[in-house]
């Protein structure tokens, strides 16, 4: 039977409507035998485009269909149906306006929202016996957007704890993370969600510090995050004071240069025979005599943790009569 001018009926759901639909399909049958398949085209739809569930392998002497967001195919999920006797559609209360059914019971989507995504049901209702008709399952999993991690704090000090979250939240995905680059080490310090969308790091240390990132994965699609680089806020450590020698000949130069590893890097004084003399790193003596022996402080200070550590070295100078013999060289 063929209705080429039949113009397609359209009316709003009434609780008749959804009767005689009711009536129509008898009893649903429990999905025993899946014949009827669903295929998404495109098969990863992106949010705000339009996509149409395919529907293949219907039975034959159809009556008609009936679509329902979810799995349970009650009123309350019924979107619409289609009777092909008379061109008939029907809306139900899970109708946003965006769905269309088509007489080879197709249902288009248009402008899909995340709220979109997840299952559906088709009931496919055959002529004949009671128990006549057959369901159809599917999931629509929408393209999956590039996620962002948002962070309780990015610049930790030590033994604060940081929560990273993995944004935007979806359905059915599975989030993973990644610390430079490689899956999280297992540790007591370190801890997921139960849907492993927000890290917990408890009591960070430095070797928490790099580039942190997170992946949103479904059936259809996969994508990561930016990388958000953590840096905790150390030190400054003990600092050390370079080169290891003590003793210098008159009229040569010393030069001295002191590190502590902190984060951010600490601010240096150089403090000579208790007298504070140079902001920086190095201390520069030209033609070092006898009077530049002494105590050469360095002072470090991270102004972010608010610490602060001090080393002293002794520093001899000798004149050239005193090293002619090369002792002093000799017992360093
Ligand atoms: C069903 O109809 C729609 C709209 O006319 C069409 O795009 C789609 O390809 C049809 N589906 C099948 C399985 O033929
Ligand atoms: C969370 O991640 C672990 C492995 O890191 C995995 O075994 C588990 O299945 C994931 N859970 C969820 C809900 O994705």
């Amino acid at each position: 039977m063929v209705f080429p001018s039949a113009p397609p009926c359209t009316q709003p759901i009434t609780w008749q409507g959804f009767l005689l639909t009711a009536s129509l399909l008898n009893f649903w049958n429990p999905p025993t035998t899946a014949q009827v398949m669903i295929e998404a085209q495109p098969h990863v739809v992106s949010e705000g485009k339009d996509v149409l569930l395919l529907v293949h392998n219907l039975p034959q002497n159809l009556i008609g269909y009936s679509w329902y967001r979810g799995k349970i195919m009650d009123i309350t999920h019924y979107m619409t149906a289609f009777l092909i006797d008379g061109h008939i559609t029907i809306f139900g209360p899970a109708h946003t306006g965006r769905e269309t059914i088509y007489p080879n019971a197709s249902l288009l989507i248009e402008k899909v929202t995340q709220n979109d995504a997840g299952p559906y049901t088709l009931q496919v209702i055959t002529q004949g016996d009671r128990n006549n008709g057959e369901t159809g399952h599917f999931t629509l999993h929408l393209e999956t957007p590039k996620p962002s991690i948002t962070s309780s704090n990015s610049k930790p000090s030590k033994a604060d704890t940081v929560t990273l979250t993995c944004e935007p939240e979806i359905k059915d995905a599975n989030y993973l993370w990644w610390i430079n680059g490689e899956s999280p080490p297992s540790s007591s310090r370190l801890q997921l969600s139960n849907d492993n969308r927000t890290l917990i790091l408890f009591s960070v240390t430095e070797k928490d510090a790099g580039h942190y990132e997170c992946e949103v994965k479904n059936p259809v699609s996969a994508s990561r995050s930016d990388p958000v680089t953590l840096k905790v806020l150390h030190g400054p450590d003990f600092p050390r004071i370079s080169p290891s020698k003590t003793v210098y000949h008159q009229g040569r130069n010393l030069r001295l240069s002191c590190f502590a590893d902190s984060n951010p890097p600490a601010e240096y004084h150089w403090i000579v025979n208790g007298m504070r003399r140079l902001k920086g790193k190095e201390v520069h003596v030209p033609r070092i005599t006898t009077k530049n022996s002494g105590l050469y402080g360095c002072f470090v200070r991270n102004s972010a943790t608010g610490k602060r550590n001090l080393v002293f070295k002794e520093i001899k100078v000798v004149d050239a009569s005193e090293c002619s013999l090369g002792f002093y060289d000799l017992i360093q």
